[in-house]
């Protein structure tokens, strides 16, 4: 059953995202980094893309989301920039891009507006990052909050470690997403919660909440790219749902052709291009002189 309504290319912005939440019509998200991959996702009709820093691990190869450079988003979310008309656009802030001081905080997320086309920023942590979220908003910065499991947490939490598993815990989860509702968040993304917490995160919130990891009732749902494609090089998380198998149909293309081009089968005549047939003929009649010479 399809639960789309409304014209499927009108454009969306944090509104939309907050109307289908009051209409209970569930939001779609993925992450792209680059200009093909945005293209994919908007001409499929994902309501929200977020520039992941994500793309550290996926698509740079760290083992972490830390090292990924304000430079470096910046460049993906150009390229993704590109190839979205449609979706909510959102950048994720890098590791201690917005740690230090509110006045970089702001510099650097007024870039990714600015400079590369965002139309939101996303930043991780809850309560502590309320007074931030308020200063980047009034800067005229819409943010989405992220609670939870939060990667670039990974060290302070000891691992990638599901979270909100205690009574406290919950009662954390539930004091970070209203802080951060209040201060002026348009998205909240719920990572790595157990499914009854965010189910009780989402029913509180008035903003919608994007989950990953964090069960099916949150008000939508985002995945990586890479994960839900099978391009990834490690086991998945519990919660990837693999959509596609595109790591191995590209090897099988990429052993096809070397397999190709080590027998001569690549390229083909056909795939060849040809001389025009008269200069064919006088290159063939210069050389019949030639040899005429000769004799
Ligand atoms: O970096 C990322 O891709 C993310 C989402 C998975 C929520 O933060």
């Amino acid at each position: 059953m399809s639960i789309t309504t409304g014209d499927f290319r009108a454009k969306i912005t944090a509104s939309t995202l907050f109307e289908k939440k009051q209409r209970h019509e569930i939001i779609t998200c993925l992450t792209a980094y680059d200009y093909a991959g945005a293209r994919l996702v908007d001409e499929a009709g994902i309501d929200m893309i977020l520039v992941g820093d994500s793309l550290a691990m996926v698509m740079l190869g760290y083992e972490n989301t830390l090292p990924v450079t304000m430079q470096e988003m910046l460049h993906h979310t150009r390229a993704v920039r590109r190839g979205v008309k449609r979706a909510f656009l959102v950048a994720d802030m890098p590791f201690a891009s917005y740690h230090v001081s509110q006045r970089e905080a702001v510099r650097n997320a007024a870039r990714f507006i600015k400079d590369a086309g965002a139309e939101a920023v996303k930043i991780e942590g809850g309560e502590k990052r309320a007074r931030l979220v308020e200063r980047l908003v009034g800067a005229e910065v819409p943010v989405v909050g992220h609670i939870g499991l939060t990667p670039q947490s990974v060290h302070a939490m000891g691992g990638y470690k599901v979270q909100g598993k205690t009574l406290q815990a919950v009662e954390q989860l539930m004091h970070d997403a209203l802080a951060l509702e209040q201060a002026g968040a348009c998205v909240i993304v719920l990572e790595g919660i157990p499914r009854e917490v965010a189910a009780m995160v989402t029913q509180e919130l008035e903003v919608p909440t994007i989950g990953i990891g964090a069960g099916p009732e949150c008000d939508g749902q985002v995945l990586v790219f890479h994960d839900l494609l099978g391009l990834t090089f490690a086991p998945p998380a519990k919660f990837v749902r693999r959509y596609a198998e595109v790591g191995a149909a590209i090897s099988n293309a990429l052993l096809a052709f070397k397999d190709d081009v080590k027998s001569g089968g690549y390229p083909s005549d056909a795939e060849s291009y040809h001389l025009p047939k008269e200069t064919l003929a006088a290159i063939q009649s210069r050389a019949m002189a030639k040899r005429s010479i000769g004799d």
